[in-house]
């Protein structure tokens, strides 16, 4: 890496480095709210380390380089560790690996066996336990001197308070205390619900843990351990002679191990294991920032001892950064094929983990407003592996004078129609059902099964005729010839013919499949089913006032609006009046109002997949025999058809104690 000193003297660099890293020191440990990623943190330690060996007279005995961790915070006695906590010395990639490899190699006078080790993103602690029995806790602190933090490491379940009888009489267990991702989600969950900032990242979130001044509140955060190494010991001839068989020894005695940690014989598989790793680090529920190698004979660890605070025997290969700041240059939005409006951030292009940044995903408004980024703002983007980049969160302290809150934009970007922002919702939709850029998707759905079934029309057709022109819409189906769909690359004579012959089909589905077609939000087949049989017409519906759609049974106010809502806009009547001109059915036969039947004023839900019916089927026979279909559960429903994966009607109509169908069922009431 290059010594990024700019037009600074390299004294004032190293100056400059130590007091960032020092108050990212104390940001970090003593105030548990880090203003940089430890990635970061490691470029500037590693700088100023460079800085320091090429400048000698520039290392001053208080520098952050000749330290470990940060200062001990007054609020908790002092615990002072027998045998110091020590940290390790930084791999960052195979040439550091393999150095590190040599060295020993060149010391031990061969290649030993390792151990690596998943290197758990918390924090370290050291257990006491005199005769089995935890005595005293502390942090690691200086290496030297801790925090005294036993009644709050005694409230940790996963910490045991005594370990089993194979333990000897002094024992130092030291370890990660640390939070899952369940568990850091879940606190943060409920941090919001109160209106409190919610933790940067599980380790802020477990060091807080433990620092609290209340054991009860440290029980709370659920924090766990996995041990790793030993402090202070008697008895040694009882413990283990390699640093494997001291993680089953740990295990035997107790105490929470790493189920992951693997015995190497070579440094290829040490390499391997890194990588490996690196790439899996996601499918874990706790964070890991890399993996920690060690020798793993402990008589050779002993031997090879310590190179200033660094052990000889051990190294941590620390991941690549998932995370990086830059400017967030704009926040733009793309409409999706729904219609969804997707903001994303444009940013000052920057490196994440070998890879440039250029983009990343914000989500939604709702996302942007409640973390309260804006243009211009300095930001955290997170990248790891496969997973789209997003943006985590605004540098606060970094942001310019004057920026505005953002809101999402009233009009569709791409065809300027007016944006639907639906109460319960935290995304926009563009409401234009000709949008070009919903075009395809609405073709799609207009041609599926569900709505007007037209045979070979499916999303590769629609986006090649959305990529030729021949559709700006869904009407524009009903234009096309043989020739024009011959035309198309990969569209021999034969099927044009078929697909224009199953569109003229489509015609006649009647109304109900036309609604649904249309793709108007929360419009399926029971709802259009409703309206049509209500209304009968398309000209009934679409002049239909919200309120008068609202009465209809089992139209709720959300489903009226938003039937409202669609067709107040003038393109989407423009294609229903194209439907109507080309001779698609527009009209459906009215429900009878009262129906005599077997299942006369009975109200059904119906949830979830049915062996042998559709939904729309099932609703069909249900509306047939005089039953009436709604979608939501309420306490007026009579039963609940439920199949395969029903979700929460079916957990609700539990809850309501209504009548509970199968599809066999079903048809028992119809047939009775
Ligand atoms: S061994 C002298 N093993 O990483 C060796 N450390 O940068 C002491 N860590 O302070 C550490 N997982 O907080 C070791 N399996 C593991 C670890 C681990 C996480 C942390 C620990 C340590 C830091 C070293």
């Amino acid at each position: 890496m290059a010594v990024k000193s700019g037009n600074a003297s390299p004294a004032e660099r190293a100056s400059d480095l130590r007091g960032r890293i020092e108050d990212a020191n104390y940001r970090y440990h003593v105030l548990d709210d880090p203003a940089i990623s430890d990635a970061e943190y490691d470029l500037l330690l590693r700088e100023l380390k460079m800085l320091e060996e090429q400048h000698p007279e520039l290392a001053t005995p208080d520098s952050p380089t000749q330290r470990v961790g940060g200062a001990p915070s007054s609020d908790f006695t002092p615990y002072r560790h027998d045998v110091p906590m020590l940290s390790l010395a930084n791999a960052f990639d195979e040439d550091d690996l393999r150095a590190f490899g040599a060295r020993v190699a060149k010391l031990a006078g061969k290649t030993p066996a390792y151990v690596c080790e998943l290197k758990i993103d918390g924090l370290a602690i050291s257990l006491r336990y005199e005769n089995g029995v935890l005595v005293s806790a502390g942090t690691r602190g200086d290496g030297s001197v801790g925090e005294d933090v036993t009644p709050n490491v005694r409230a940790i379940r996963a910490i045991p308070r005594r370990l089993s009888d194979a333990a000897p009489a002094r024992l130092d267990v030291r370890g990660e205390a640390y939070l899952s991702r369940s568990e850091f989600a879940a606190l943060n969950g409920a941090r919001e619900a109160r209106a409190l900032t919610p933790f940067a990242n599980p380790r802020n979130a477990a060091a807080g843990g433990l620092r609290q001044k209340d054991p009860r509140l440290t029980a709370e955060r659920r924090l766990s351990f996995f041990g790793y190494a030993t402090g202070a010991f008697d008895d040694a001839d009882a413990l283990p002679r390699t640093q494997f068989e001291l993680l089953a020894y740990f295990q035997i005695l107790g105490v929470p191990v790493n189920p992951h940690a693997t015995r190497c014989a070579s440094l290829d598989d040490v390499l391997a294991f890194c990588r490996e790793w690196e790439e899996a680090r996601e499918t874990l529920d706790y964070e890991i920032d890399g993996i920690v190698i060690k020798v793993d004979d402990l008589e050779l660890q002993a031997r090879l001892g310590y190179a200033g605070k660094d052990p000889r025997w051990a190294i941590a290969f620390k991941f690549r950064a998932q995370e990086a700041r830059t400017k967030l240059l704009k926040i733009d939005v793309n409409v999706s094929r729904s219609g969804k409006l997707n903001p994303f951030a444009v940013l000052d292009p920057v490196a994440i983990g070998g890879v440039t940044v250029r983009m990343a995903t914000l989500h939604n408004e709702a996302d942007i407003v409640r973390k309260d980024i804006r243009e211009s703002d300095t930001v955290i983007v997170h990248r790891a592996g496969d997973v789209i980049p997003y943006v985590v969160g605004p540098v606060l302290e970094l942001r310019p004078k004057k920026t505005r809150v953002y809101k999402i934009p009233a009009k569709c970007p791409v065809c300027g129609s007016p944006v639907d922002h639906p109460e319960d919702d935290v995304f926009s939709y563009c409401t234009n059902a000709a949008c070009p850029a919903q075009v395809r998707e609405r073709i799609r759905h207009y041609a599926s099964r569900g709505a007007m079934d037209i045979e070979g029309v499916g999303d590769v057709l629609a986006g090649a005729l959305v990529d030729a022109r021949l559709c700006r819409d869904v009407a524009d189906l009903y234009d096309l010839t043989v020739e024009r769909l011959a035309s198309l690359p990969r569209m021999a004579e034969k099927s044009a013919r078929n697909v224009v012959s199953a569109i003229e089909g489509s015609k006649s589905r009647g109304l109900a499949r036309v609604l649904v077609a249309l793709g108007i939000r929360y419009v399926g087949g029971q709802n259009a089913s409703l309206l049509a049989g209500e209304f009968g017409t398309v000209e009934a519906v679409m002049e239909a006032s919200e309120e008068r759609l609202a009465a209809v049974a089992g139209i709720g106010p959300q489903i009226a609006e938003s039937v409202a809502f669609f067709f107040r806009q003038k393109p989407n009547r423009a294609i229903v009046a194209r439907l109507d001109a080309t001779g698609v059915a527009l009209t459906a036969p009215r429900t009878p109002k009262v129906v005599a039947g077997p299942l006369a004023g009975k109200t059904f839900v119906l949830t979830g997949t049915l062996p042998d019916w559709t939904r729309e089927e099932a609703a069909g026979y249900i509306v047939a025999a005089g039953g009436k279909v709604v979608s939501g559960v309420s306490k007026k429903t009579d039963y609940v058809v439920a199949g395969d994966e029903a979700g929460s009607k079916l957990i609700k109509a539990q809850s309501l104690g209504i009548a509970i169908l199968d599809e066999a069922g079903l048809r028992a009431l119809l047939n009775a």
